[in-house]
């Protein structure tokens, strides 16, 4: 029996092209002494394959050439040769792209449990809504006297945190890719204003809006949108510092932090979900009573079929994607546990 994985052909230097992946068939492994094999039910997209595509940036090791390209996602056990990993068990993790995967010791994956869908595990249970909670909560420590301005809004983690602050009370804000994506911001997910930074004059629109400047900005992206939004900082503002999306599509190595000479008294504070894992349980509880209480949604988009999750990659990059960007392997393994996603829109 043949599964089929996509794997890195080439060093990206812009947008993932042709070249530089390839889908390949590869004969079932072997399995040993410790090992399972997991069928995988869905990839979640996350720009950090972009980055270990090209990149070595310690926490998650490089991909190598003619290896499968790895990303976050969820499977099933299908079979066992480990008392770990039984047959049935649900695990979540950073997995490689490819139908079928050994599972052993070594994997960094972790059991679904019962309850939980394999949606959830990617949207509500995982790193991206974990970085949106800790980020503005803990690390921003967000009011509701305050205005707060999130870049990458309708990402993952940005849709997730632009809805806390607003839940907390703050005025928010959001920029996105295109006039479709701010009105969703607005009218979906409850935001007080949308700045479209592609085709708006980012500066104009923040001098109009927040006329007694930011009080803290969640920022996703960096680069020179991180530029345009410093100028418009209230006095003693925080800069959370979650991601830097804008520095990803490059074939180098990401750079070390730049030089600011702007700031004045403005902090800037980086954080990394992952230190909160403990944590993790408390977050949960209490993001899924706001979703139970309609305050807030876990948007996510699905692409069907591993051979397009290349081009679901991309799409993180060139404003197609709004929330948690799932690639589905197999729509019925998905079904099992909790609630269910209907078309892509919420959780
Ligand atoms: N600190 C942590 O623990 C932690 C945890 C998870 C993720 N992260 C980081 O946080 C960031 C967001 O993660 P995510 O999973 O939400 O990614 P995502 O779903 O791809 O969202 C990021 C958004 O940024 C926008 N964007 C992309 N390139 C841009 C550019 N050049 N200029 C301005 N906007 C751009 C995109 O949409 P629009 O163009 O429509 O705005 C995209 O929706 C990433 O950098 C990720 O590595 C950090």
């Amino acid at each position: 029996m043949l599964g089929r994985s996509i794997i890195l052909a080439g060093r990206p230097t812009t947008l993932l092209a042709e070249a530089d992946t390839r889908l390949v068939d590869s004969p079932l492994p072997i399995l040993v002494d410790g090992q399972a094999l997991m069928r995988t039910s869905i990839l979640a997209m996350d720009p950090v394959t972009r980055v270990i595509a090209v990149a070595d940036i310690g926490h998650a090791p490089p991909i190598e050439i003619g290896k499968p390209l790895r990303s976050f996602g969820a499977g099933t056990i299908v079979q066992s040769r480990s008392d770990r990993f039984p047959t049935g068990m649900r695990l979540s993790g950073f997995i490689d792209w490819s139908e079928y995967q050994i599972i052993d010791e070594a994997s960094a994956v972790k059991p679904i449990p019962i309850a939980v869908s394999f949606e959830e595990a990617l949207t509500l249970h995982d790193h991206t809504a974990m970085a949106a909670y800790f980020g503005m909560r803990d690390v921003g420590a967000v009011r509701s006297d305050e205005t707060v301005l999130v870049t990458g809004s309708a990402g993952a983690v940005g849709s997730v945190a632009s809805q806390i602050a607003r839940i907390m009370g703050a005025r928010v804000g959001g920029t996105a890719s295109g006039p479709e994506k701010c009105g969703w911001l607005t009218k979906s997910l409850g935001l007080d204003f949308a700045i479209d930074y592609r085709h708006q004059n980012v500066a104009h629109s923040l001098s109009r809006l927040c006329p007694n400047g930011i009080n803290l900005l969640f920022d996703n992206v960096g680069g020179t949108l991180q530029d345009q939004v410093v100028p418009y900082l209230a006095p003693n503002a925080r800069i959370v510092s979650c991601g830097s999306s804008a520095h990803f599509l490059t074939s180098t190595p990401l750079a070390g932090l730049k030089p600011r000479t702007d700031l004045g008294g403005i902090s800037v504070l980086s954080f990394n979900a992952m230190d909160y894992r403990a944590q993790f349980p408390r977050a949960a509880a209490a993001m899924s009573t706001w979703r139970a209480e309609g305050r807030l949604i876990f948007p996510h988009q699905v692409v069907n079929d591993l051979e397009h999750a290349p081009d679901a990659l991309n799409m993180l990059f060139d404003g197609r994607s709004r929330g948690r960007l799932l690639v589905m392997l197999d729509r019925g393994e998905s079904a099992v546990g909790g609630h269910q996603s209907a078309n892509g829109g919420r959780t």
